[in-house]
């Protein structure tokens, strides 16, 4: 973990190994704090910026060894792009990216610089977020590399005064990123090893670190309730399905609403006997993002302690083929009654959730935020730079795209229009789990509406944003932890105004 500080030191005696200096596009050596480190480095800082090398574009950086007139030693001047426009994800991304840059460079202590641009409380947070992402790093089964050497130790150096909103800033910040890094080394883990049971022991265990309630129901359990689509989508697999539920309730929010986060927990998907094509499979290990973050967020929850009532759940479970697998046309009876045609075996994250979303209803959650990697359909219309935002309840859904945006976890909305909802219709059954294949976000977004019913909710389609493709200036390659921070300053602003 790393350990973040804060100071008010002068340029030349911050004493860490590398001072971070973040420098914006149009910047020169004589602006306020360049020109000052200009004087310290005798006229360099002039001489980088005539070079041509440094330009203030974004990951264009330039490092200084031997600076003889300051503790620091080694100053990192990094390039953060345009000054207008600067948000919360631009600055996370600036400070991840400048924290990887220094990796297996030997520094074990580095100071950023919070200039003129990035001085406010907002501003250190997302420092400190994107610090922490960026510090993280996949190969975890790799025998020979030797782990890079990584910054333990960040101060943010604040050239105003620090106030208490700069520590609660950075303690927020803080406990955001580990939380969203914690969901992360959930998803970088293989299927063999992020078992169902896994998922629930490490939800377990973070319960217990924290101090929150967390139970387990297993299999026995959920056939005694009838959680008959959770447990068709099991079938085919050796590895038990468990649906986990982990509860925050603080002594003083008293009888307030009960706010459900329910992620979907599939660790791994094969599409069981519709079997997916064998490219890229490998990559539905990462199929229970939706359940890591919501593990991820009880974190942050947990230690943020915003006055308010939340639960957790995870549908847990491995959809695989095989003699005792669900078929493609074998109707359930899913715990709300409702029965469902499984017309595709593929279609398999709506079938645990609607189960844990009649669970989450059962156990009176009167406001219900799911997060799912549910669909192609959301990868092709989206990318991976949005999720998609469904749900019954525009307040609700006005608040998750303000907290999307307050962390850089940007959404949007998709509509869920009467005609959509047709395309779900089943001939034998209440619904079926599959549309005809045109707006594939939407339908599956109907699909889990059926369940929700009454109570304000939303949907969170994550399938292109879980997951980054290639390594990023800011961040490994892998889980993203997406949602975390979504959903817990979702909660924590939700708990703020009420
Ligand atoms: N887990 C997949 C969705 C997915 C696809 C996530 C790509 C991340 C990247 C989901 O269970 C699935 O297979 N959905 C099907 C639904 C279809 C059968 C209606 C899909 O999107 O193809
Ligand atoms: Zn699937
Ligand atoms: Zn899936």
């Amino acid at each position: 973990m790393m350990k973040i500080t804060t100071s008010g030191k002068s340029l030349s005696d911050i004493n860490e190994d590398v001072l971070i200096v973040p420098v914006f596009e149009g910047e020169t050596a004589r602006d306020g704090t360049l020109a000052a480190l200009d004087r310290l480095t005798g006229g360099t800082i002039t001489r980088v910026f005539d070079s041509g090398e440094l330009d203030g574009k974004y990951d264009r950086w330039v490092l200084l060894r031997d600076v003889e007139t300051m503790a620091a030693r080694r100053l990192l001047l990094y390039g953060g792009g345009s000054a207008d426009g600067l948000d919360s994800l631009r600055i996370q991304r600036l400070a991840g990216a400048a924290i990887r840059t220094l990796a297996d460079r030997g520094a074990r202590s580095v100071a950023f610089l919070l200039t003129k641009n990035i001085a406010d409380a907002a501003s250190a947070q997302a420092v400190v977020e994107g610090a922490i992402l960026g510090q993280m790093n996949g190969g975890l089964y790799k025998s020979n590399d030797k782990p890079k050497s990584q910054v333990e130790e960040l101060c943010l150096v604040s050239e105003s005064a620090n106030g208490v909103d700069l520590d609660r800033a950075i303690e927020a910040g803080r406990c955001l990123g580990e939380a969203t890094n914690f969901a992360r080394s959930l998803g970088f883990e293989p299927g063999n090893v992020m078992t169902p049971t896994a998922l629930a022991g490490e939800a377990q265990k973070m319960a217990e670190r924290e101090g929150l309630e967390c139970e387990v129901l297993g299999e026995g359990e959920m056939k005694r309730l009838g959680m008959g689509a959770l447990l068709a989508v099991s079938r085919g697999s050796q590895e038990p399905a468990h649906l986990i539920v982990i509860s925050y309730e603080p002594a003083d929010a008293g009888s307030g609403e009960l706010i459900a986060l329910v992620g979907k927990g599939i660790t791994f998907d094969s599409g069981g006997i519709s079997i997916k094509p064998a490219n890229k499979m490998e990559e539905m290990k990462y199929d229970m993002g939706g359940g890591a973050a919501v593990i991820g967020a009880m974190q942050a929850i947990a230690q943020l302690k915003p006055n308010a009532r939340v639960i957790g759940l995870v549908p847990a479970a491995e959809n695989l083929p095989s003699g005792r697998a669900v078929k493609p046309g074998d109707v359930v009876r899913s715990l709300s009654g409702k029965t469902i045609e499984v017309v595709n075996t593929d279609a398999e994250g709506r079938l645990v959730l609607s189960d844990a979303i009649t669970y989450a209803i059962s156990r009176g959650a009167q406001v219900i935020v799911d997060a799912a990697t549910l669909t192609g359909a959301c990868v092709i219309a989206l990318g991976d730079a949005r999720a998609a935002l469904m749900g019954t309840d525009q307040r609700l859904i006005d608040e998750l795209i303000r907290a999307g945006e307050q962390c850089g976890e940007r959404v949007w909305q998709l509509p869920l229009d009467d005609e959509y909802g047709e395309m779900i219709r089943s001939e034998i059954a209440d619904i079926k789990n599959v549309g005809k294949g045109t707006a594939g976000a939407i339908t599956g977004a109907w699909f889990l509406k059926h369940f929700a019913g009454d109570v304000a909710w939303a949907h969170l389609d994550i399938a292109g944003t879980a997951w980054t493709e290639e390594k990023k200036p800011y961040i490994a390659r892998g889980a993203t932890g997406f949602g975390v921070r979504l959903m817990a300053n979702f909660v924590l602003n939700r708990a703020a105004s009420s």
